[in-house]
């Protein structure tokens, strides 16, 4: 099934426009909860809630990928610097770019994190690590980090971060729970975790969405704070397409 998937999902997901629909949704969904819903018994996500989804990442196009993730008409595009005066950086701050693609937060984060911050650009994908590395080199943004993250581990180290941001990647989690451990554990006391993803609100939503984000808004957040996380905001009237959720590390 996820090979039929993959052969009709070629493309990346920010255009949710120029996408078709991946046709074995229903099932899919199923097997999605199954896969959440078992480990938790087990104490370990061992099977994907998506598996494909990031097929394109394991060998992108940089110029596609630039198109498509830093183009005009992309909503979280068109509304970068409001988002990043949302998310609230301030210098001196530790931010983690998890899911960083071209880098279009991460350079803006260096900005306002400052010379004496850092930030932290995670991504499963090769090809986008290194041309974050090349820029941060290129552009001598010396508190910019790339690491090459995994599929179910961030690879950031521990309490080290103030704010985990997450954008248009959640639903490329495959394995959700551990990557939110992993997140949990990066995070400093009382760090924030923000996700912007896509609303999926069946009747309303994009058949595209509708087929490629496996869960809406409150199953996302059911997710989260099953991770050891509250949720402290959502910021509404920012975005039309995506939400924006601030949650804040619980301790222990
Ligand atoms: C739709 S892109 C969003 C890129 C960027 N956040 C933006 O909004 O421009 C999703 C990204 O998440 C990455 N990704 C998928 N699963 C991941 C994981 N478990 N950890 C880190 N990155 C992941 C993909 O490689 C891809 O670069």
């Amino acid at each position: 099934m996820a090979a039929e998937c993959r052969s009709r999902v070629p493309q990346p997901d920010p255009r949710p426009f120029l996408k078709p629909i991946c046709p074995h949704g229903p099932v899919r969904f199923l097997m999605a909860a199954l896969a959440f819903a078992l480990p938790v018994a087990a104490g370990a996500q061992v099977q994907s809630v998506n598996p494909g989804i990031n097929r394109y990442y394991e060998d992108p196009s940089l110029e596609q990928s630039l198109r498509m993730f830093e183009g005009e008409g992309r909503e979280v595009f068109d509304r970068r610097n409001e988002i990043v005066a949302a998310v609230g950086l301030k210098p001196g701050m530790a931010v983690a770019d998890i899911g960083a693609g071209t880098g279009l937060f991460t350079r803006l984060f260096a900005t306002a994190v400052g010379g004496s911050g850092r930030v932290y650009a995670v991504d499963i994908s090769p090809a986008f690590v290194r041309n974050i590395a090349r820029i941060a080199q290129a552009e001598n943004l010396r508190q910019v980090e790339a690491i090459l993250g995994g599929d179910r581990d961030s690879r950031l180290p521990p309490a080290a971060v103030d704010v985990a941001f997450v954008c248009d990647t959640y639903h490329h989690f495959e394995y959700p729970q551990s990557m939110l451990a992993s997140i949990h554990r990066s995070l400093r006391s009382g760090g924030m975790l923000v996700v912007i993803d896509y609303q999926r609100i069946p009747g309303v939503s994009s058949s595209w969405t509708l087929g490629h984000v496996r869960a809406g808004k409150e199953t996302v957040i059911g997710e989260i704070e099953a991770a050891g996380f509250k949720l402290i905001e959502e910021r509404r009237g920012l975005l039309k397409d995506n939400y924006f959720l601030r949650f804040r590390r619980l301790d222990g």
